[in-house]
């Protein structure tokens, strides 16, 4: 008998509710506006009100099964992921993050899937803290698209990626940091327009560098909000890489598109022709659900545009359940 896979939401967010002040100056820190809200701050400025979707497993579950979700990895939230702190620092941490998580998690460990993070500036220290995480029953890991300047093609990051591939681990990569200007200071244009700036950059720098080609194919490595630009704009990379080396300089054996396959994408779009996109690009298999819960960016429910495509349903419940299954190797 086979059993159908869960619907997998590979893409929402945790607060852990004991979430210390570190008191490092930058550093979030958690206000309790109500025991429904609360609001991450940076030093003495607000960074995101949040509600208790963020740290209520009771609320989480309540909402997944309003959306039709049977499973979520829960991921960190990036503000929460210490880079600029010195690695010491940044382990602990993180230590104290990810332990956080699992009291969330563990009041349905069946249906609440915690990924770590770590201390990605050390990759000593980051391969240790996945290590302790995942004999603690983390099922994957979420890092950030860079360390400060430091991008995905670093070696450093690459060492790292080597061993999540060694542990046959899943790695959730997830834009963030975006460098502040003015010109994308109102309206959210940081995240509308630089986060999936930030996604399209790093997978470029992982085609281009040659990293991919020093990378095990056994990787499983997802991007979030579908990739952001990248999908739309590997015909752009492609003709550069083919028609320009000369000014580009590449250092890769393939065209950045070639890679395409070796990603998996979430959903979160926001439209067919997007998704469409995203299919054509990385392939049928390579494209999970994804919703970015509870953050108001995000899709609710969770899947529609997906459920509502004009795809079929097979292929429907390949994006919705399959795929994630692959993904988490679950
Ligand atoms: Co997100």
């Amino acid at each position: 008998m086979t059993t159908i896979p869960p619907v997998t939401d590979v893409h929402t967010h945790v607060v852990p509710p004991g979430w210390p002040d570190l008191g490092a100056p930058d550093s979030p820190w958690l206000r309790r506006d109500s025991t429904e809200t609360a609001t991450i701050m940076r030093g003495d400025r607000e960074f995101r009100r949040i509600t208790d979707a963020c740290w209520n497993a009771d609320t989480r579950l309540a909402d997944m099964d309003a959306d039709g979700v049977d499973v979520q990895v829960v991921l960190p939230t990036p503000v929460f992921f210490g880079y600029d702190n010195d690695p010491d620092d940044a382990a602990r941490v993180a230590g104290i993050f990810n332990d956080l998580t699992l009291e969330v998690t563990g009041q349905a460990p069946d249906r609440l899937l915690p990924f770590c993070q770590v201390p990605l500036q050390d990759s000593d220290a980051a391969c240790q803290e996945l290590d302790r995480c995942l004999d603690n029953g983390h099922r994957g890991v979420e890092i950030g698209n860079h360390v400060g300047d430091r991008d995905l093609d670093d070696e450093g990051v690459i060492t790292f990626l080597q061993h999540c591939a060694s542990r046959d681990v899943p790695v959730f990569v997830h834009p963030w940091d975006m460098t502040p200007a003015p010109r994308t200071d109102p309206w959210m244009l940081e995240w509308l327009v630089g986060m999936p700036a930030e996604s399209q950059l790093s997978l470029l720098r992982l085609a281009l560098s040659g990293a991919f080609d020093r990378l095990p194919e056994s990787l499983r490595i997802g991007f979030a909000h579908g990739g952001g630009s990248f999908a739309y704009w590997t015909g752009r990379a492609d003709n550069a890489w083919q028609q320009r080396r000369d000014l580009v300089g590449a250092d890769s054996e393939h065209p950045p598109s070639h890679y395409a396959p070796r990603v998996y994408v979430d959903t979160v779009v926001f439209s067919e022709p997007a998704l469409n996109v995203l299919l054509d690009v990385h392939g049928p298999e390579r494209v999970v659900l994804g919703s970015d819960y509870p953050y108001p960016l995000g899709e609710r429910p969770a899947g529609r545009v997906v459920r509502e495509s004009s795809l079929l349903d097979d292929q429907k419940d390949t994006i919705l359940r399959t795929n994630a299954e692959r993904f988490l190797n679950a």
